[in-house]
């Protein structure tokens, strides 16, 4: 392995591009391969079988293209993969992504909280641990079914329509909000509008550092060249193409809206 080899990253979508973000932020001469599963998409409401099948196949894909580390950029399928691929590569980094409640724990335990994520995530028996650890007794767990898929298709209608319907029940409880999939930091503006000023809470920056102490153990950071970025879609053609202009126009927009 060396030091100018990938990090490879997937999502069952753009989503991933919030984690993406905060990957260059601090290793900024990496190249990166950003994998995006149309496809497969939505992972939310598929079996932890289908999740894990999914995720080994983009997994060995992005071995294949020499990835000296894997980031799982997507909530879902950290929580329903994470151990299985860790098992089938165990000789090759995998890093995953949760939900920030310990931050909350940490930081602002005394607030009311929401945690939004996917059926999938909420349901999961690894978030369901993580919630029980950290659970500050004043803290909503909120499926958002539909959201990612929303987002996913840059449908700003339908985005205000589930926000409105799922949040709505929230206003004036909640302090915190936990951004539970790697698709939502994209509409915190929106997520605003409803909610108020409330505080958000995001589990990439902490798997970008893990990224960065990983590779510096492993002495694989890139020092040589200004980073690429390489964009592959599962799905072809005029499709792939629009994704892939999507995904260009999001990693254009500087900073993910606050
Ligand atoms: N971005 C993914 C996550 O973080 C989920 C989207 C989906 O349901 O496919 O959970």
């Amino acid at each position: 392995m060396n030091s100018t080899d990938p990090i490879g990253i997937f999502d069952s979508g753009i989503g991933g591009v919030t984690v993406l973000k905060e990957l260059q932020k601090i290793l900024p001469n990496e190249n990166y391969i950003y994998y995006s599963d149309s496809k497969n998409n939505p992972y939310g409401s598929k079996t932890e079988q289908e999740v894990i099948t999914i995720c080994e196949e983009i997994t060995s894909t992005l071995i294949e293209q020499k990835s000296k580390v894997i980031v799982i950029a997507c909530n879902t399928a950290s929580a329903k993969a994470a151990k299985q691929l860790r098992k089938n590569h165990p000789d090759i980094p995998i890093i995953a992504i949760e939900p920030a409640y310990k931050m909350v724990h940490d930081f602002a335990y005394d607030k009311p909280s929401l945690v939004m994520a996917t059926k999938g995530t909420i349901e999961s028996e690894k978030f369901h641990s993580l919630y029980q650890t950290y659970n500050n007794h004043q803290t909503y767990l909120l499926p958002c079914i539909g959201l990612a898929d929303a987002i996913e298709e840059g449908n700003s209608m339908k985005i205000k329509e589930v926000l409105s319907e799922k949040l709505k029940p929230f206003q004036e409880k909640v302090e915190n909000v936990v951004l539970g999939c790697t698709h939502y930091p994209l509409v915190k503006k929106e997520i605003k509008e409803i909610l108020g000023n409330v505080t958000f809470f995001d589990g990439s920056p902490k798997v970008a550092l893990q990224v960065k102490k990983i590779l510096t153990q492993q002495k694989l950071i890139n020092q040589k060249n200004k980073g690429t970025v390489t964009f592959i879609d599962s799905k072809k053609g005029e499709e792939a193409k629009q994704k892939e202009e999507r995904f260009h126009k999001l990693m254009k927009q500087t900073e993910n809206k606050k």
